[in-house]
């Protein structure tokens, strides 16, 4: 697929994150394109998360630059970038234990609201309209996937499997442009993965999707172009078949020498 600098939704460019003295990223490029899946992978401690936090913009580079639209990022809180149409899901479920599955998903869909982010915890500043609003679509999110009934409990009484659709709805409840998936897939059954690949490729039909995940089968099913990090480093990029056929890849989660044959599916965990 061959797109010019403007179709991107999203672009980063020779980004670096220094903490003291590690780099956490080193001279990272990635485009994403509306409608695509992305998939960023990587061995332990490659680098993934940490640029998620860039590209959400919660974490400033050290160097390099992130375009949204065309443009710099909208700011650095979340409720900015779900303003602006990117959302993301947290590694590990970061749902609000003390608050409802329907309220968590509440806090997702602030994006809409008039009151910012503090409101959702005082109630303050948002009119009882927004707030009518604002619960009718967190519902409805909740509907789509298959938790409502589950609307008024706390989310750690649910399984694993639902807590992660409760923070799924709660990333998709804005409707972003954007989705960040943080390894969604983690801690789920066979049957889970599965139905999450459907789910994934439905989300691409309204959204670009960047997936940062371990499980090489589901990235290799739904990706369309796939990012490789190693040590904070972009060491191979293409199609999941171009990336699969690298020997510079399976070095990385094999940790050999990179003229060691070898699949890299199933390398990781
Ligand atoms: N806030 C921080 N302060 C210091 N070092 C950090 C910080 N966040 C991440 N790191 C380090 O940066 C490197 C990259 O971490 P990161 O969490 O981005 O890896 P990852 O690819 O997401 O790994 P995993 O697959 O285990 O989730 C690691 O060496 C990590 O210890
Ligand atoms: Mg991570």
């Amino acid at each position: 697929m061959t797109t010019t600098a403007t179709e991107h939704l999203l672009r980063a460019d020779g980004v670096t994150v220094r903490f003291g003295g590690l780099t956490a990223l080193d001279d990272v490029g990635l485009q994403v394109a509306p409608g695509s899946v992305v998939g960023l992978i990587g061995p332990n401690g490659a680098g993934k998360t940490t640029l998620f936090n860039v590209l959400s913009g919660v974490l400033r580079p050290t160097a390099g630059t992130i375009t949204w639209k065309g443009a710099p990022p909208p700011g650095r809180r979340t409720h900015h970038l779900a303003r602006a149409g990117i959302a993301r899901t947290f590694q590990g479920l970061n749902l609000f234990p003390m608050m409802t599955v329907l309220d968590n998903v509440v806090a997702g869909a602030d994006r809409l609201a008039t009151g910012g982010p503090f409101s959702l915890i005082t109630g303050l500043g948002r009119h009882h309209r927004d707030e009518r609003e604002l619960r009718a679509r967190a519902l409805a999110a909740l509907e789509r996937f298959g938790v409502a009934e589950h609307a008024h409990r706390l989310p750690g009484t649910l399984p694993y499997g639902l807590q992660k659709q409760v923070a799924l709805a709660r990333a998709c409840v804005s409707e972003p442009e954007l989705l960040l998936l943080d390894e969604p897939a983690s801690g789920l059954s066979g049957e889970q993965i599965s139905a999450l690949a459907d789910q994934i490729r439905g989300f691409s039909q309204d959204m670009a999707v960047v997936l940062v995940e371990h499980h090489m089968d589901l990235v290799m099913q739904v990706c369309d172009h796939i990012v490789v990090l190693n040590f904070g480093r972009v060491i191979s990029t293409g199609t999941p078949q171009e990336v699969q056929a690298d020997p510079q890849v399976t070095a990385a989660y094999l940790g050999t020498p990179a003229d060691t044959p070898g699949d890299v599916n199933g390398a990781a965990r």
